[in-house]
């Protein structure tokens, strides 16, 4: 039995996107929180790749820990209290071994991120422009006369109403989707190689969600970014992404390119989650929301973490911890009733369909 995702354990001649060029590895990442519940096993054995100009969704309910798997990629988990392990190489470079002062200009350099809420991650004593110049100044070693120049351009780049206002104004004075968009420049000041964007739509209206997702996805492609968007809403998954991982209690349990998954779900919370989403041909049927609660990750369960509120669920489930089974190429899902379906297609309970 095998409980990771090596190639080798999974039988398979490479790991989903391993035949790729990798930009990002993770493997095994499993990160721990000591708080007064016990012990939070936020992330566990997380593994998965990246490759130059790839974008993953990673997606699943609140608390599955996909903001603390981004957080790691940065190294910016907690320095107390805080157990990490596993590897993540970005371009060769493990980021848990890196000093500090490295870990810094990576996040400066070759990755950067965009968080859900701007007016937390900008800072409301500089004006925008003022915070765009501060990182080319660090990150970039340009002059003070460049720096004007460069981000104004940064600004047209992300189609920014008003930009030599927007230079001058503090973030209060803006708009929520024009805010977004600065943080979005400020991203892309040193020209990174991977975005990290964690749920960077959803504190913003419907129509000005669609404009910076549209945004981000002209941008990816015209800058040939690698990106790990984190989202919970499969529509928004299905518009940008060419993989996507769905995370359940801190572990991924499925993967595979983003049509695949809509296609033929193979785990049931995936299928829950579609149930729950509205999609094309959906008027006429109700939303099913998935019933119970996500797990106490303080005191997870020795089997399947979903098995409480799956409808398949059988006593092995309970038991024991499902080893991430191949479906197809470059497509996993960590349920015990994998096989039995492979078997028997016709057990395939509900085909996803297009979103
Ligand atoms: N510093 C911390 N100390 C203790 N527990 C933490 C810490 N950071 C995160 N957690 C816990 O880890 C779990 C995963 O958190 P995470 O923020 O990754 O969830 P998420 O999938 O991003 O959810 P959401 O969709 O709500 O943003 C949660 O139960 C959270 O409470
Ligand atoms: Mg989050």
């Amino acid at each position: 039995m095998f409980n990771d995702y090596s190639p080798e354990a999974c039988g398979m001649t490479a790991p989903p996107g391993g035949t790729r060029i990798s930009l990002l590895r993770v493997r095994d990442l499993s990160v721990e929180f000591a708080t007064r519940d016990g012990v939070v096993r936020a992330v566990t054995e997380v593994s998965f790749d990246l490759s130059p100009g790839q974008v993953l969704a990673l997606l699943g309910e609140s608390g599955s820990g996909k903001s603390v798997t981004l957080r790691s990629i940065l190294g910016l988990n907690p320095p107390v209290r805080t157990r990490v392990s596993g590897e993540i190489l970005l371009k060769g470079e493990d980021i848990n071994r890196l000093a500090e002062r490295a870990r810094q200009d990576l996040r400066g350099g070759v990755v950067s991120m965009v968080f859900q809420e701007p007016m937390t991650a900008l800072d409301p004593v500089y004006t925008i422009g003022g915070q765009i110049e501060e990182t080319l100044i660090e990150h970039r070693g340009l002059e003070r006369a460049a720096v004007h120049r460069r981000a104004r351009e940064l600004l047209d780049l992300v189609q920014m109403p008003s930009p030599e206002r927007c230079l001058a104004s503090y973030p209060h004075e803006i708009s929520g989707g024009m805010r977004q968009r600065a943080m979005i420049a400020i991203a892309l000041a040193c020209e990174p190689e991977l975005l990290l964007a964690d749920e960077p739509t959803t504190a913003l209206d419907v129509t000005v969600q669609a404009q910076i997702l549209w945004l981000l996805r002209d941008l990816q492609r015209r800058l040939g970014l690698a990106v790990i968007f984190v989202t919970h809403d499969l529509g928004v998954a299905a518009e940008i992404a060419d993989d996507a991982a769905v995370m359940y209690g801190g572990r991924i349990v499925e993967q595979a390119p983003i049509r695949e998954l809509f296609r033929a779900p193979a785990h049931p919370y995936t299928e829950g989650l579609m149930h729950a989403t509205v999609r094309r041909r959906q008027k006429g049927k109700a939303l099913v929301p998935i019933p119970g609660a996500p797990p106490n990750l303080a005191a997870l369960p020795p089997g399947c973490a979903f098995a409480p509120r799956c409808p398949h669920v059988k006593p092995v489930c309970i038991e024991a911890l499902p080893p991430l089974h191949v479906v197809a190429s470059d497509h996993v899902s960590r349920c015990h009733l994998v096989p039995e379906r492979l078997a028997s297609p016709l057990l395939v309970l509900n085909k996803g369909g297009s979103l």
